[in-house]
């Protein structure tokens, strides 16, 4: 079983709770589940969440040894964090970037992303359908990678 790990930063854990007319009704479960119905056979999902920098640089570092790829929401940590984008950095698989809101319609703050700088992929204002389309993408990536490992 290949592993993706689906991140998300600070905040998130209050999804379906928080300005739920900006990130709507559901939670990190239902990511989870929805994430875990994306997969590709062969596939599995782990759903992690934190509001603090260094626990997300650590599972960054994990993911080395454990993933195929990660599907990422840095929250607030997107706009701000270069120690991120330098974990990211240290990773191979691929990586693609996901944001509930549209935050390009948002405060100007919101539209420079960091992680951006190292994403295979980058999707917003999807709402929690983005998740499920990064899943898609790391499973189809990653397949055709082991296939061109077999040529
Ligand atoms: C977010 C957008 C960020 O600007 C914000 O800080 C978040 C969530 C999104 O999913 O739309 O916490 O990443």
């Amino acid at each position: 079983m290949k592993t993706i790990y689906v991140l998300n930063g600070p905040n998130l854990n209050l999804l379906g709770k928080r300005q739920p007319q900006i990130y709507g009704h559901e939670t990190l479960e239902d990511v989870e589940r929805q994430c875990a119905a994306a997969c590709a056979e062969g596939f599995g999902v782990r759903l992690l969440q934190s509001n603090h920098e260094g626990q997300l640089i650590d599972w960054i570092h994990e993911a080395r040894e454990t993933t195929c790829g990660i599907v990422f929401n840095p929250g607030a940590f997107t706009h701000t964090s270069i120690a991120i984008l330098d974990a990211l950095n240290t990773y191979e698989p691929p990586v693609i970037e996901v944001h509930i809101s549209q935050v390009h319609k948002r405060e100007a703050f919101r539209h420079h992303s960091y992680v951006s700088l190292r994403a295979d992929g980058v999707i917003a204002g999807l709402g929690l359908e983005g998740y499920a389309a990064g899943v898609r993408r790391i499973c189809q990536l990653a397949t055709r990678q082991t296939q061109e490992d077999l040529q």
